[in-house]
């Protein structure tokens, strides 16, 4: 092998070094996410299965239907092997929010606008705001109850 040829070989391994350093900067991301977010001490409901890849192949959901960046700006242009931040790195507080915080926001005349923007502070209201909304939507469009809207279509059975 002449010398040239070598030089071009090793570029070559080094791009393709990039391109499989590049693939495992990303984010991997399961067909089902099983929904039990480390960051819980414990979980008081059954655990949640999402089918990740069928909400977005056949549902045909987009990225940015659920992903948003640090001002809630839909990522519509994410892609499979992009780095992706977990809903819990914003939405920080594990749980939802404790009725008796939301009572007492309530009696001080905290507006509704605050109030929301608490409650989405925590984990499991952005996580219920997020699926819940579009279910509730495409039930009633559709006529249908195929989209789960009750906590025990989503969380089976008491734990
Ligand atoms: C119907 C809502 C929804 C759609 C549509 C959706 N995702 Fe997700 N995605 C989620 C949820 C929920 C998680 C779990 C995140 C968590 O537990 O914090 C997740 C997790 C991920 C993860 C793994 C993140 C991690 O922390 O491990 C990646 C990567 C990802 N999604 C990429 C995408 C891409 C790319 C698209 C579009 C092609 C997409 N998602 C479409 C809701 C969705
Ligand atoms: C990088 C930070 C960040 C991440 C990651 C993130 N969010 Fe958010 N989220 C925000 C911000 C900021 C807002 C806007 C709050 C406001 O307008 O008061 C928001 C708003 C929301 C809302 C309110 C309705 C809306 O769409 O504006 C829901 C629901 C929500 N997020 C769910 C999720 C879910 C589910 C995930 C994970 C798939 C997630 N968020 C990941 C920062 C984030
Ligand atoms: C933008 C709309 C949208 C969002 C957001 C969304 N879903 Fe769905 N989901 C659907 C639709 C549409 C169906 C039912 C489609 C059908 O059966 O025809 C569905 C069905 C389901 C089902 C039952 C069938 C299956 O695929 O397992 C589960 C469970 C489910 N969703 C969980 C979730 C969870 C958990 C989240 C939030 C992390 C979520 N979904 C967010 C649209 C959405
Ligand atoms: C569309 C599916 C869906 C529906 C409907 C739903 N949940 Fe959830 N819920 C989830 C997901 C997903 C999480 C996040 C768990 C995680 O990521 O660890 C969650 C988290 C929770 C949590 C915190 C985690 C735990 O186990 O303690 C509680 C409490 C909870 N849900 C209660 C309810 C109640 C009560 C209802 C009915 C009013 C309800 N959920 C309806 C999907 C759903």
């Amino acid at each position: 092998m002449g010398n040239r040829n070598g030089i071009v070989l090793a570029a070559v391994c080094v791009a393709i070094m990039f391109a499989a350093g590049s693939i495992r900067a990303g984010t991997a991301v399961q067909d089902v996410i099983k929904m039990e977010n480390k960051a819980y001490s414990e979980h008081t409901k059954a655990i949640v299965e999402f089918s990740h890849k069928k909400h977005n192949e056949e549902y045909k959901i987009g990225c940015g239907d659920c992903h948003h960046d640090d001002k809630g700006k839909p990522l519509n242009d994410l892609k499979l092997g992009d780095n992706v931040q977990g809903c819990i790195e914003c939405h920080k507080i594990p749980g939802q929010m404790p009725g008796e915080l939301k009572k007492e926001m309530r009696e001080k005349k905290v507006s509704k606008k605050e109030i929301a923007a608490k409650e989405l502070e925590y984990h499991a209201e952005a996580i219920h705001e997020n699926c819940i909304t579009c279910h509730k939507k495409f039930n009633k469009e559709n006529k249908t109850k195929a989209a789960p809207q009750t906590c025990t279509q989503c969380h089976p059975k008491e734990k």
